[in-house]
């Protein structure tokens, strides 16, 4: 790693010169040195005052002395032409019209704008070199955000409820809410981001439930293929090609993340706190620990901890030493300590006792250093003595385990509270488990693409199924973690691990692939693969309990700088005329209008979503305020204690230039889902893969008797098919070409 600080100041030069290049001093110095030799001065006067200001007149000569005022002229001539392109370019990130523009209709001055912003943004960048030029989230006015709530409520209440609601919503408006906006419009004066800060603090680290199931969610392996199915060896590529990606972070060599298919840059700051990061429990509020070095990783297998030494003299092990090292682990027969096999289960219940044991056992002495190694390691990994996948006699049953497994595992055989666990099973299936204060799902989902694509098609296997590379004969041992683990500590473990596992028990997953098409059909229709999916979840929903209901989908906000996500209350006036005309046997012409326009509104709602015009984070935030002013607000506490019964994300694919699906095309990730939001909801991420397959995760509580993942499963899945059978029944679908309501994303490549 010595290398570290001289990159780390080389790339913080680039970064903050940024859209220049620092070569670019040069061609200003040297214009302003040619155009002073051609007798005229380009300074109008300033290199001679500068010149009268600068210490220099013993030493040198007079032309010396212009000479350096002038160069001193040019870098503060090229320091101010960067910081006007740099505002030039987050005014221009500011503009976000372009996305709601249809195909073939943009505007002119989204004609201007795409050039310029292609202009200013084209240089080769660095992880991190927008960031300065994102643009501020930005406040709504509170008029604007209660009349969209408003409206995304219509269909779900009656006209009474809706009446009563109305009125809670306007005494709000004009009172108490102008007041609460006028202080949160003073915190977007100075925050980066007038969410983030309170959303981090708020919703994921003061919440004092457990974080598994709740919180944690996970990222599953390729679906038909294990690369290998030697343990150790899937390990050694795992672990490698993480720390790989740990790599391309530190230096910077990561591509800013982008809009799909455009230029428009996302930013970047989720990726800051991935490695070398754990949430640490407290009993008012979690936080969030991040160590700037780490060389190493916390390894736990039958009910052992390990640290596992991932550098030798400043060089990253081989995949093939990584192997051999873990198999030492494997073949390490020795039983665990007094109380270490189930200890991780603090992690895994209450905060607030987790918080009490760490911090009267685990703050001096073995403990202590032990449980300090697992915290400051880069990341963790489980090698789990199970067999996970799709696999054996019952496929299908053995996919809902393996994502109970990944979800919870044995709740005590995962280190909930690290950034992210990675698991390997017995047969080589992987597969991680995240914690979720510290960053969303695409980012972590980004991460685990590379790691999948690194693992199969870079680093490869051997015939026999071992990593490559050369072994280092003298290499230490892994060391084993030493604790003194106490009688209450271990009663402690209990208790938490009992919460835990009720928790765990009454997961209900249901995990499958969607095969009868994928997003190019959809798309033949002309319909945005989200919508279609969305609304099918809404038909699916409505045949399952008989109604509609608040629905959450996931958005970002990355557009500014430090965004995170915002909801899309995808249940919407026009998704439930469609469905009722639907089910109602409205004939078909007119259940295809009616869906044409719920799925315009609700690629409207989702791009209203990302560009800072969303409901739900401006709600929360005025919640917070009149928090801190101690006021009670009946309308704020209303909108935030309703239930979401459906939480719905979709994992989206954002390398698929990694993989190779003409010539491995079963090298297929399954992607990621998390545990049910509502106690009588559904969970269901979905991930698009390909051209003709969606993979769904859906998960609820058996305790809730209304529910059931299978069953909803199979409704989606129909309503899929029947959505697509109406569009496709459309005799004017092959002919016609008209608007498509697609994003003007082509044109912005
Ligand atoms: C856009 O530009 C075209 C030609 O440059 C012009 O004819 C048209 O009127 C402009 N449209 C608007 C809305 O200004
Ligand atoms: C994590 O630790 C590694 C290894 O010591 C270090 O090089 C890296 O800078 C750290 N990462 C971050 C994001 O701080
Ligand atoms: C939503 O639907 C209700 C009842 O069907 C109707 O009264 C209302 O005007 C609609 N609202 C919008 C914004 O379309």
């Amino acid at each position: 790693c010595s290398d570290t600080a001289s990159t780390r100041r080389k790339n913080s030069l680039i970064k903050g010169v940024y859209p220049a290049s620092p070569s670019s001093w040069l061609f200003v110095a040297i214009g302003i040195l040619a155009t002073m030799y051609m007798q005229s001065d380009p300074s109008m006067g300033l290199i001679t005052k500068i010149q009268q200001h600068l210490p220099l007149h013993m030493s040198l000569s007079a032309q010396g002395q212009t000479m350096v005022s002038a160069l001193v002229f040019s870098t503060l001539l090229w320091l101010s032409l960067i910081l006007a392109l740099r505002f030039c370019l987050k005014l221009l990130l500011s503009y976000h019209q372009w996305m709601f523009e249809k195909h073939g209709r943009m505007s002119n001055t989204t004609k201007v704008w795409v050039p310029l912003v292609r202009l200013l943004s084209s240089r080769k960048p660095l992880l991190y070199s927008y960031q300065s030029s994102l643009p501020h989230l930005p406040v709504p006015a509170i008029q604007d955000t209660v009349s969209r709530y408003l409206e995304s409520v219509r269909p779900l209440l009656t006209d009474p409820e809706f009446k009563r609601m109305s009125d809670l919503a306007n005494e709000f408006e004009s009172n108490l809410g102008n007041r609460l906006q006028r202080y949160l419009k003073l915190k977007a004066l100075w925050a980066t981001n007038y969410v983030s800060d309170w959303w981090e603090e708020y919703v994921y680290l003061r919440s004092r439930g457990p974080i598994m199931v709740n919180s944690n969610y996970y990222g599953m392996d390729f679906l038909y293929v294990t690369p290998t199915s030697v343990q150790a060896a899937r390990a050694g590529n795992t672990i490698t090609a993480l720390l790989l990606y740990r790599r391309k972070v530190n230096r910077e060599e990561l591509k800013p993340s982008r809009v799909p298919g455009t230029v428009i840059p996302l930013c970047a700051a989720q990726c800051e706190r991935m490695f070398n990061t754990t949430r640490t429990p407290g009993v008012e509020t979690d936080v969030l620990q991040h160590w700037l070095d780490s060389e190493f990783v916390a390894v736990y297998h039958r009910g052992r901890y390990f640290r596992l030494w991932v550098y030798r003299a400043g060089r990253l092990l081989s995949p093939r030493e990584i192997e051999d090292q873990i198999q030492r682990i494997l073949d390490d027969a020795s039983p665990p300590l007094p109380g270490e096999e189930k200890l991780g289960a603090l992690t895994a219940g209450d905060r607030i006792p987790w918080a009490q044991m760490r911090k009267q056992y685990f703050s001096s002495g073995v403990n202590k250093r032990s449980l300090d190694i697992i915290e400051r390691a880069a990341f963790f990994v489980t090698l789990d003595d199970e067999e996970q996948g799709m696999r054996g006699d019952d496929p299908e049953g053995n996919l809902d385990r393996y994502a109970k497994s990944l979800l919870h595992g044995k709740c005590y055989d995962r280190w909930f509270d690290k950034s992210f666990s990675v698991v390997i099973y017995k047969n080589g299936k992987s597969g991680l488990n995240a914690e979720h204060s510290w960053a969303d799902a695409p980012t972590v989902a980004h991460l685990w693409e590379y790691t999948l694509a690194t693992d199969a098609f870079q680093l490869g296997y051997t015939e026999d199924g071992h990593c490559k590379g050369d072994v280092e004969p003298s290499l230490p041992q892994p060391q084993r973690l030493v604790w003194n683990i106490p009688a209450e500590v271990q009663a402690q473990v209990s208790s938490s691990l009992a919460v835990a596992q009720a928790l765990a028990d009454d997961v209900d997953c249901h995990v499958f692939p969607f095969r009868e098409f994928g997003k190019g059909r959809i798309k033949k229709c002309r319909v945005s693969p989200d919508a279609f999916i969305q609304i099918s979840l809404q038909l699916a929903y409505y045949r399952d309990r008989g109604g509609f209901c608040l629905t959450y989908e996931a958005s970002m906000t990355r557009l500014f700088r430090e965004g995170r996500t915002e909801t899309v209350r995808s249940c919407s006036n026009e998704s439930c005329a469609f469905i009722t005309a639907l089910e109602s046997g409205e004939t078909e012409e007119e259940c295809r209008r009616l869906f044409q326009l719920a799925s315009e509104r609700h690629q409207n709602l989702y791009r209203m979503a990302m560009t800072g015009a969303g409901i739900d984070r401006h709600l929360f935030c005025l919640y917070v305020v009149s928090k801190y002013l101690g006021v009670e607000s009946p309308f704020l506490k209303e909108v935030l204690s309703e239930p979401w019964r459906l939480s719905t994300s979709q994992t989206p694919v954002q390398q698929m230039n990694l993989f190779d699906l003409k010539n491995h095309p079963d090298f297929i990730s399954l992607g990621g889902g998390f545990g049910p939001v509502a106690d009588d909801g559904y969970g269901v991420s979905y991930i698009i893969v390909g051209e003709d397959m969606v993979n769904f995760h859906v998960s609820s509580k058996y305790s809730c008797s209304q529910t059931d993942s299978h069953r909803f499963g199979v409704q989606i899945s129909k309503a899929m098919q029947d959505i697509m059978a109406l569009l496709s029944a459309d005799p004017k679908t092959s002919l016609s070409s008209k608007g498509t309501g697609q994003p003007q994303s082509k044109k912005l490549q």
